[in-house]
C-alpha cells in the first residue's frame, strides 16, 4: 500500500482532516473526522478497558508475589511550572535544530540526512549522475553536474552552492576527488562538496533538504509550548502545555494513595492530550504537535521491579497483537544495555513498520521504560542529575537545589511489612494517534470482486478488528419500496442503542457494500424480498464476503456473538 492511498481515503471518507484546512492548514495539527473520532474513541476505550477496568488482576509475573490494582486520573494540561523544572523538561527537553540561511526552513539535526535522501532535488541530482556499484554511490561527471546546475538545479535546488556558483564549486570538487570523473563517491560526500563553495573558509556544508542552501550550526530548541496564566504576561506568569501526561500522575501519587485503598503494586493510568513544538512534524499524524497519549505509571517494590518491567513489556506488545497488528510489521525492540540509564533494568520500544518509512525501518508506537525511583524523588527533592552512577539533586551556584522539589514525602509505607520505601516505576507510554495510524495502515486491504456484470473490479476495504471498527454494522433495504425500508429501519433502531450502526437506502446495493467495506464496517444486514416472506435477512461479512440468513429478530444476538465472540 502506498501511503498516499491511505491519506486520500482518510480525507475522502472522513477519518482525518488537516486542521484549519480552509485557511491552508496548520503544520503538525490534525482533526479527526466523523469516522476518525469513532476509531480513536474505540482505541482509547479498548486501552482503558483492557488496562484499567477489566485488567486480569490475577496475572502476575513470576517472582512478583501479589496481584495488582489499576486506577485512573485525568489531570490538567497546564500544571505548576515547577513540575517541568523538577522533571527535567525545562532544561533538557530539546531537539537540536538547524535552519537554512537561504530558504529559512528549520530541520531537526538528526533528520537532515534522512530528509535529504528523500528530497526531490537529491533524487534529481542522483539520476543525473550515473549510479555506482550501490545506490548510495555515484559516479560524477563535472560536465553533467554543470548542465544540471544551470538547468534543472536552478528550479529544484536554487540555494545549492553548485547552482549559485557552479564553476567555483566544481573546481573544489575536482581538486578534492582527484579529477574524480567516473569514480564512485558516497552520496553523502558528494552532497557536502556540492553545497560548499569556500571549503577553506567554511568547512564542508550539509545542504538544506528543501533548497540545497547552507544550514546553520545545530542549536538547542526546547519542545515545550509556552503560555501565560493570568492577565500579566511576564516571566512569573509563564506556564507550559504538558509535553507528556506522565507528570500529572507522579505529582498526584500521594493523593491517589490517600484517597483510595490501593496498595503497591498498582498502576495509575491516564489518557490525554500532550503538546510538543516539533521542529519538523511529518509523516501524516505520526509526528504531530498536538497528540494524545495513553500512559500508565506502575508503582512497585524495587525488588520486584525487574519482573514487573518484563510483565508490562510483554503485556503491552500482546495488546497490539490482540487488536490485529500481528506479523512482521510489529516488533518489540529492547534498547541496547549501553542505551540504558544506570538505574534502569530495561527500556523497550514497540515499533511498527509504517509504509512511509524505508524498507526495514520501524517507527515507535510505544515505549515501555523502567524508571526506577527517578520521578518520585525529583518531585520530592528537586531536579536530579547523574553523578557517576548515582542520581543526586542538582545544585545551583549557591549550593542549594537548582530547582526545589515539593518537599512532600512521596515514599510508600507498607503497613503489612512495616517497610517504607520510594517505589520504582514502570512506564508503558503509548500514543493514541500513532496507534490509530498503525491500525489504519494494517487494516488497508485490496482484493478483486465481481461487479454487477460479473467483471472483476478492485475492492478497497479496511480490515479493522471488530472492537476498533468505527461502524459495527450497516443496515440496508434492498430496494426503497415494498415495505423493505420500514423493516430495515426497525432493525437499525434495535441495534443503535448497542453500537454505532449505519442506515443506508440510497444507490445500488453493490455500491452500498463497497462504501461500507472502504470504512471497515464488519457486517452489512440486508432486508430483501425473502425477508418480507419469511422474516429472515442476509448478513454479509466484510472480509470473506460470505452471506448467510438469520431471522430479523436474531440480528442483535448474531452481531453480539460475532463482534465480541
Ligand atoms: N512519558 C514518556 C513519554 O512521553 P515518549 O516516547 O516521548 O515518552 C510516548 O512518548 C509516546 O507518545 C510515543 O511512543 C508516541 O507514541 C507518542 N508520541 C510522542 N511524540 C509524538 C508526536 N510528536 N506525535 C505523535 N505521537 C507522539
Amino acid at each position: 500500500m502506498e501511503m498516499e492511498q491511505l491519506v486520500a481515503l482518510c480525507k475522502r471518507r472522513g477519518f482525518l482532516f488537516q486542521s484549519s484546512e480552509i485557511y491552508g492548514g496548520l503544520n503538525g495539527f490534525w482533526d479527526y473526522g466523523p469516522l476518525g473520532v469513532e476509531l480513536k474513541r474505540n482505541i482509547r476505550e479498548a486501552w482503558w478497558r483492557d488496562m484499567v477496568t477489566s485488567h486480569d488482576e490475577l496475572e502476575v509475573p513470576p517472582g512478583a508475589p501479589s496481584a495488582y490494582e489499576m486506577t485512573g486520573l485525568d489531570c490538567t494540561i497546564i500544571m505548576h511550572p515547577q513540575v517541568w523544572k523538577c522533571s527535567g523538561h525545562y532544561d533538557q527537553f530539546h531537539d537540536l535544530m538547524q535552519g537554512c540561511r537561504q530558504c529559512k526552513k528549520l530541520f531537526r539535526a538528526d533528520q537532515v540526512w534522512e530528509m535529504l535522501r528523500e528530497s526531490d532535488w537529491v533524487q534529481s541530482l542522483a539520476t543525473t549522475c550515473s549510479p555506482g556499484p550501490s545506490h548510495d554511490l555515484l559516479c560524477v561527471d563535472g560536465l553533467l553536474l554543470l548542465k544540471w546546475a544551470k538547468g534543472k538545479g536552478r528550479k529544484v535546488a536554487p540555494g545549492l552552492a553548485l547552482v549559485r556558483n557552479p564553476e567555483v564549486t566544481l573546481s573544489w570538487l575536482a581538486e578534492r576527488i582527484e579529477q574524480g570523473v567516473d569514480r564512485p563517491i558516497a552520496l553523502t560526500t558528494i552532497l557536502q562538496y556540492l553545497a560548499t563553495e569556500q571549503l577553506a573558509a567554511t568547512g564542508l556544508q550539509t545542504p538544506c533538504p528543501c533548497c540545497g542552501g547552507d544550514l546553520t550550526e545545530p542549536r538547542e530548541f526546547n519542545l515545550m509550548f509556552e503560555t501565560h496564566t493570568g492577565a500579566i504576561r511576564d516571566e512569573s506568569s509563564k506556564a507550559f502545555l504538558r509535553p507528556e501526561t506522565a507528570q500529572g500522575i507522579f505529582v498526584n501519587f500521594k493523593n491517589v494513595l490517600d484517597s483510595t485503598r490501593v496498595r503497591i503494586p498498582f498502576g495509575i493510568a491516564q489518557i490525554g492530550k500532550a503538546f510538543r513544538n516539533e521542529i519538523t512534524p511529518r509523516n501524516f499524524t505520526f509526528r504531530s504537535r498536538e497528540f494524545e497519549q495513553m500512559e500508565i505509571e506502575f508503582f512497585c517494590h524495587p525488588q520486584t521491579s525487574a519482573q514487573w518491567y518484563q510483565y508490562w513489556r510483554d503485556r503491552r506488545f500482546r495488546w497490539y497483537v490482540e487488536l490485529g497488528l500481528a506479523g512482521d510489521r510489529l516488533r518489540l525492540r529492547d534498547h541496547d544495555p549501553q542505551e540504558l540509564s544506570h538505574y534502569s533494568c530495561g527500556t523497550a520500544d514497540i515499533e511498527y513498520a509504517f509504509p512511509f518509512l524505508a524498507p526495514g525501518q520501524f517507527g515507535e508506537l510505544e515505549g515501555v521504560a523502567h524508571r526506577g525511583d527517578f520521578d518520585l524523588r525529583s518531585h520530592m527533592e528537586g531536579k536530579l542529575v547523574r553523578r557517576g552512577d548515582q542520581f543526586v539533586v542538582e545544585e545551583g551556584p549557591d549550593g542549594k537545589p537548582r530547582y526545589r522539589g515539593s518537599g512532600k514525602d512521596l515514599s510508600y509505607f507498607d503497613d503489612q511489612t512495616h517497610e517504607r520505601y520510594v517505589p520504582h516505576v514502570i512506564e508503558p507510554s503509548a500514543g493514541a494517534d500513532r496507534a490509530a495510524l498503525a491500525f489504519l495502515c494494517e487494516a488497508y486491504s485490496e482484493d478483486e470482486v465481481p461487479d454487477e456484470n460479473g467483471k472483476p473490479t478492485k475492492r478497497v476495504f479496511l480490515r479493522f478488528h471488530p472492537r476498533l471498527a468505527p461502524v459495527k454494522a450497516a443496515v440496508f433495504p434492498l430496494v426503497k419500496k415494498d415495505g423493505m425500508p420500514e423493516v430495515a429501519r426497525e432493525i437499525y433502531r434495535t441495534l443503535k442503542p448497542h453500537w454505532n450502526v449505519f442506515y443506508d437506502e440510497k444507490g445500488a446495493i453493490g455500491r452500498r457494500y463497497r462504501r461500507q467495506d472502504e470504512v471497515g464496517t464488519p457486517f452489512c444486514i440486508t432486508v430483501d424480498g425473502q425477508t418480507m416472506a419469511d422474516g429472515t435477512v442476509t448478513i454479509r461479512d466484510r472480509d470473506t464476503l460470505k452471506q448467510w440468513r438469520v431471522s430479523k429478530e436474531d440480528c442483535l444476538a448474531e452481531l453480539r456473538e460475532r463482534l465480541t465472540g
